[in-house]
């Protein structure tokens, strides 16, 4: 998240989408391998309320650590927002599945996601930003229809999909939220591109500036 010049710069640059005055800007990274780990000590951080909000049951640590274990990154995508101190305080997990005839599409694929964020870092725009990311890359994978399952209790995420625009389905307690997006266009897959760009820049100074912290403080 970044409440300095260069945020205010990128922001100046067109990256108000859902920007709040007051709000840090919040770059949005695809993640990998290398953060296999930091996406377990962030879902191994969620208290059980929100683990059921998340995974709609209160799993235990075990089952988080077999989801983690299990993510592929080559075919699913991990979306991840850093603070300052390079936590992960955000992740939003977009997996592809063949359409079923369930689903409002008339695509191969339908992309469902999934998101959290640490309550440290709530109420600043990151499960916005990372929604946000996973639409427009769910537009630019040529993907129509973003999935998304939540109950009805959980009132930040309706609101969420709600201000999207997203079509919203409910029936015992759960809501199904589907957003209808756009084809891709060159504007669509060139402000993904920029997105990333910037967020690996911050990532990385992030990243070298936590390494330098652990090489420098003195070991006991
Ligand atoms: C849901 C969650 C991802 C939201 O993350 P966040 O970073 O706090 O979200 P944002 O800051 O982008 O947006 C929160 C929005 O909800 C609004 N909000 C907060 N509490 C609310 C409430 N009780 N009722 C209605 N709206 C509420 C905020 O005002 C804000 O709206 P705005 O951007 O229009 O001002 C986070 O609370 C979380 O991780 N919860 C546990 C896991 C979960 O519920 N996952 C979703 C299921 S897939």
């Amino acid at each position: 998240m970044l409440d300095n010049p260069l945020g205010r710069w990128i922001r100046g640059l067109g990256g108000k989408r859902g920007h709040k005055p007051g709000r840090p800007t919040v770059l949005v990274k695809e993640l990998g391998e290398r953060d296999r780990r930091r996406i377990l000590r962030h879902f191994l951080a969620l208290d059980s309320s929100d683990r059921l909000l998340r995974f709609g049951s209160m799993i235990p640590d075990e089952q988080i650590t077999a989801y983690v274990n299990k993510l592929d990154f080559k075919r699913d995508i991990v979306f991840g927002v850093v603070n300052s101190v390079f936590q992960l305080v955000g992740v939003g997990h977009l997996a592809f599945a063949p359409a079923d005839g369930a689903k409002p599409t008339r695509k191969a694929r339908v992309a469902e996601f999934g998101v959290s964020v640490s309550k440290s870092a709530r109420g600043q725009g990151v499960g916005s930003r990372l929604f946000q990311r996973a639409a427009i890359n769910c537009r630019n994978a040529d993907v129509d229809t973003l999935y998304m399952q939540c109950l009805t209790s959980n009132q930040t995420m309706m609101h969420i999909a709600r201000k999207a625009g997203m079509e919203i389905k409910r029936e015992y307690g759960e809501a199904d939220a589907y957003l209808q997006l756009p084809p891709p266009s060159a504007a669509s897959v060139m402000a993904e591109a920029i997105e990333e760009q910037w967020a690996v820049i911050d990532y990385t100074v992030k990243a070298n500036a936590r390494a330098a912290v652990k090489w420098l403080t003195p070991k006991k």
